[in-house]
């Protein structure tokens, strides 16, 4: 079964998030001091994201993509991939980290059959990196990217473009991809710093980003695009990996967009903009059963907005105060 929406998008691609704490301080996801994280009972159990994924599946869900905050500050995380990436239906499971914690669950990641891991990375340089994260963990996050790579473990690196930041990163990243397999992708930064500061236009978009990259690598090819997939991918000549730039502010990919998110807290959001439209948590709180449960997930699929634009206009909490580790990647 394939289920579609109500503009005739197929839905198949599930983003859950497992914890909206993190032990990185990326400025543009949060506050140096953090956010005030979720009580733990807030939070859904093994058990209740196991019955939700479980249900989603019999739905048409096929890609599940492991988000957080940062997946691995959850207790028994591996425990809860094995379960998921044994489910039926669910064809490929993906996890998105910042690569603190990762590097000794590597090798069982890849026994398990991980499909891939996508590692966030803003910069190749120490100082930078901590000036960007708040915190010294750089050694750890490249022991695991040399873990993913020694595994043959598919890796895209995810770089936020930030300016008076890591302009100078651009090319250093771009370089990675000229021995190593990797896919290094260059991100719009989006508003969702948990302070509620916003910006009415973005200097660093992905014209910007093109640009400045075909600067120094004027032999630059596109790639054909995926639908659903948000990264509009190239390669350089000759260079072993491939680039990408995500356009996540722009929103340039919402008409081919194949993806719902649940929150840690069990929130479902059929846009990374929109409030969150159904609290499926509650509902299995509440004692529903899995066709009440379904019921209401498919009405919710009737009513996604057209795009990243519409789903903001129609936010109540405006300006929005979110952080990126609380809206689940
Ligand atoms: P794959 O296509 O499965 O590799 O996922 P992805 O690259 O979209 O996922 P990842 O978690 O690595 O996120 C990369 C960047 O894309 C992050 O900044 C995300 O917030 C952003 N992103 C992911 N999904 C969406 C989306 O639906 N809309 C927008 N605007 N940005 C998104
Ligand atoms: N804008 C764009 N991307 C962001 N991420 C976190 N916060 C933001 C933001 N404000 C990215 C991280 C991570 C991915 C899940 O989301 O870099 O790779
Ligand atoms: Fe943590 Fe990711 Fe947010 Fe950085 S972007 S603070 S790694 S959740």
């Amino acid at each position: 079964m394939i289920l579609y929406d109500n503009h005739n998008r197929p839905l198949t691609y599930l983003r859950l998030s497992v914890t909206d704490r993190c032990n990185l301080r990326c400025f543009y996801c949060m506050p140096a001091e953090g956010i005030d994280w979720l009580p733990k009972s807030q939070l859904l159990s093994f058990e209740e994201i196991i019955r939700i994924v479980q249900l989603l599946a019999q739905l048409g869900i096929r890609k599940l993509r492991i988000t957080g905050g940062e997946p691995f500050v959850r207790k028994d995380i591996m425990k809860l991939l094995d379960k998921l990436i044994n489910l039926p239906g669910i064809n490929e499971v993906h996890i998105t980290t910042n690569g603190v914690l990762t590097a000794p669950f590597v090798r069982e990641l890849k026994q398990m059959g991980i499909a891939s891991v996508n590692l966030s990375l803003d910069t190749l340089d120490e100082k930078r990196f901590a000036a960007i994260t708040h915190r010294n963990e750089f050694s750890k996050v490249m022991q695991t990217f040399e873990q993913l790579l020694s595994q043959s473990i598919p890796v895209k690196i995810n770089a936020v473009v930030m300016e008076g930041k890591n302009e100078a990163d651009i090319y250093s990243l771009i370089e990675l991809t000229r021995n190593h397999p990797v896919s290094v992708r260059f991100i719009e930064e989006m508003p969702f710093n948990g302070s509620g500061a916003h910006y009415a236009q973005l200097n660093w978009n992905h014209k910007k980003i093109l640009s400045h990259i075909r600067t120094a690598y004027p032999e630059l090819q596109k790639l054909p695009d995926t639908p659903g997939s948000t990264a509009a991918m190239y390669h350089i000549t000759g260079f072993t990996g491939t680039i990408g730039i995500i356009a996540a502010f722009s929103r340039t990919f919402c008409g081919s967009c194949n993806r719902i998110r649940i929150t840690a807290q069990g929130m479902l959001k059929t846009c990374l903009y929109d409030d969150g439209v159904l609290n499926i948590r509650d509902l299995m709180r509440a004692g529903k059963s899995d066709t009440e449960v379904v019921a209401e997930l498919l009405k919710a699929f009737t009513s996604r907005p057209r795009n990243g634009f519409e789903a903001e206009e129609k936010r109540k909490a405006i300006p929005v105060h979110e952080s990126m580790s609380t809206i689940g990647g």
